[in-house]
């Protein structure tokens, strides 16, 4: 899963440093740092919803230290449950 938080000057003013450090925290103690890719991306285009964070193709509009909880179990942790290896599936009866 890739993570790209927009560093844009009006999500910069919403806090996107809080976010990025927010999404360090939370990876980590869900043992996810190996399986994210977090990076700091430019502009994504939605600066009045900001902060904006793109996960993987999708992009999420609004992301707040208030809300982070709630929007990283829905977009990162189901998420990264989702997609069981080929071994998983094939255990499957
Ligand atoms: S500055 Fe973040 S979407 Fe434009």
């Amino acid at each position: 899963m890739k993570i790209d938080v927009c560093v844009g000057s009006s999500c910069h003013l919403k806090g996107s440093y809080r976010i990025i450090e927010l999404f360090k925290k939370h990876l980590k103690e869900n043992n996810l740092t190996e399986s994210v890719e977090l990076k700091a991306a430019f502009c994504l285009g939605r600066c009045t919803s900001g902060v904006t964070v793109r996960i993987d193709n999708e992009i999420i509009c609004s992301v707040c230290a208030e809300n982070f909880l709630q929007f990283f179990d829905t977009h990162v942790l189901k998420n990264s449950k989702k997609a069981p290896t080929k071994g998983e599936e094939q255990e499957t009866p």
